[in-house]
């Protein structure tokens, strides 16, 4: 038996399997494709001791001369939560079999305690891990059972197997990844969907800030989105100009690279429904501006535009599912620089809505631009208005990389997105919009908010009350997300290091909940 973990060149092996047999103490078996494999699933308990093959796996076993019952009984044959083990040419038709242990088949009341549906989150890491151990065997056609639950092991399979190569000269090719069984096939569907948008904002921010400026950005977004039945409209800064958009405007002078702003309209639902308007911050670089960052880590601030690139993904997502529902999209678009032209600190502007605002901190951008979005939205007259932003580090200090930071007018709203987020394997928290912030923003003699205000602490929530100055009449919910920008490698291991493009599917999911309610 060889595990995945094996100290061997897998090329190599694979190379080598088509000259030679591995014998598992039985009689031979020669494969028909060696680049075509199958991912099982087993349930185990939490020593790896009680093995319980799923069904597909039972019959995957019984196809292979019991060749993984037999492995696992020799030796230390064990198998934990999320390992993975692999065997070679035991089959007629799979070149390899990964088996993968899910966890436990009954969960307890305290495993269903932490922000996220763990049976699913199990689906999704096995899928992830039976995938990529495949795949480190050169397999190139994977079957993946479902495992219980097709929509996850979708999820698992496509987030756990994307990597982001783009300025490769030589591209690793993707492997095509099908569903084992013959059943659930909308949900495994809708599981692809749903990841592909995700791993597109993972794209999207991921991508270096020379090659994802505003009107890069907007060009992906017109090519991707133009082709979906999805209006795409750029705004220019002449637009802004009309719009006297002066957080967008005053953020945007200190780059020589040119503001967007976009405006998509999806029209899923009937006439008179009001929209959901999506807004998402959209900094494809934030340097701090003139009161600039440390350079360490620095980089990471090309991933300042996650919240344009869930918005824009999101709406894919919506619109390759057909969802009822009208949706808009706005997103501003700009860098945040340091320059001769550059906003300074001290300086006073005037947003969309007419509240002057002094900057006293020029790298609390993002709620600049917002502002003006929002002003923006509330001509849609919509039924919510949903932003999404990576808007302060101060998230990352009050709940790490856990969740989403959620910020909700509505009670039932907040409801809803928890519920979405439990289901999708992103963690939401819910976070206060209390007068108590708001007044620490104002009160001033000479302008009327000022940028970071008053006060120690409780930066997410200043930002916040900062963004509800602007939000639209109605219900409204912010997400502060930077916290989860980049993958916490922990309950999410199926998102692979980077940028995480979350929570994308909690927000696509949310829609899709929403809709069904009014429907
Ligand atoms: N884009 C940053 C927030 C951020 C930091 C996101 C780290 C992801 C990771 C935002 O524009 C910012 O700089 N916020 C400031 C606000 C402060 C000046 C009040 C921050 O969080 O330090
Ligand atoms: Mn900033
Ligand atoms: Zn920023």
């Amino acid at each position: 038996m060889y595990t995945h973990r094996s100290a061997i060149c897998l090329t190599r092996l694979t190379s080598a399997l088509q000259k030679i047999t591995i014998n598992h103490g039985r009689s031979e078996c020669s494969t028909s494709n060696l680049k075509k494999g199958i991912v099982v699933g087993a349930y185990v308990d939490e020593k790896g001791e009680n093995i319980k093959l799923t069904n597909s796996a039972e019959k995957v076993n019984q196809d292979s001369n019991n060749v993984i019952m037999k492995a696992l009984k020799i030796g230390n044959g064990f198998l934990k939560k999320g390992k993975s083990r692999v065997f070679y040419n035991a089959n007629e038709k799979y070149g390899t079999i990964a088996l993968v242990g899910i966890g436990k088949e009954e969960l307890d009341e305290k495993d269903f305690s932490d922000g996220v549906d763990p049976k699913k989150q199990n689906v999704r890491n096995a899928a992830a891990i039976g995938c990529r151990s495949l795949i480190d065997c050169g397999m190139e056609d994977i079957d993946l059972s479902s495992m219980g639950d097709s929509e996850s092991a979708a999820e698992g399979a496509m987030l756990g197997t994307w990597n982001f190569q783009e300025y490769k000269k030589e591209q690793k090719p993707s492997p095509k990844i099908s569903l084992f069984e013959n059943s659930d096939k909308d949900e495994w569907s809708r599981g692809v969907v749903k990841s592909n948008a995700q791993n597109w904002s993972r794209k999207l921010t991921e991508s270096a800030a020379n090659h994802m400026t505003p009107t890069l950005f907007s060009k992906e977004v017109e090519e991707v989105l133009g082709n979906q039945n999805v209006q795409v409209v750029v705004h220019d800064k002449c637009w802004a100009e009309e719009k006297k958009m002066g957080g967008l405007l005053n953020v945007a002078k200190g780059s020589c690279q040119p503001l967007a702003f976009l405006e998509m309209t999806y029209s899923g639902g009937s006439k008179d429904d009001k929209p959901i308007v999506l807004v998402g911050k959209g900094v494809t670089f934030d340097s701090g501006g003139i009161s600039i960052k440390p350079s360490s880590a620095m980089g990471e601030m090309r991933a300042d535009m996650m919240g344009a690139a869930n918005v824009v993904s999101a709406i894919s997502a919506i619109a390759e599912l057909q969802i009822p529902v009208n949706v808009v999209g706005l997103t501003p678009l700009c860098e945040n620089m340091p320059s001769s032209s550059a906003l300074k600190p001290g300086d006073v502007i005037v947003a969309m809505n007419g509240k002057s605002i002094q900057v006293d901190n020029t790298d609390a951008e993002g709620r600049l631009i917002l502002a003006d979005a929002l002003c923006y939205a509330a001509t849609f007259n919509p039924k919510l208005t949903l932003d999404l932003a990576t808007l302060t580090g101060a998230m990352m200090v009050a709940i790490g990389g856990a969740a989403t930071g959620v910020f909700s007018t509505a009670d039932k709203i907040w409801n809803d997105v928890q519920c979405a987020g439990n289901y999708t394997g992103d963690r939401m928290w819910r976070f206060p919009l209390w007068n108590y912030y708001s007044a620490l923003l104002s009160g001033y003699s000479g302008f009327d908010l000022d940028n970071i205000g008053k006060g120690k602490g409780g930066g997410a929530c200043t930002a916040a009350a900062f963004l509800k100055e602007f939000a639209p009449p109605g219900d409204w919910v912010h997400m502060d997300i930077a916290g989860v920008m980049k993958s916490n490698g922990q309950d999410s291991s199926y998102i692979s290091s980077g940028m995480s493009g979350q929570p994308t599917r909690a927000l696509v999911q949310f829609i899709l909940d929403i809709s069904k309610q009014s429907s």
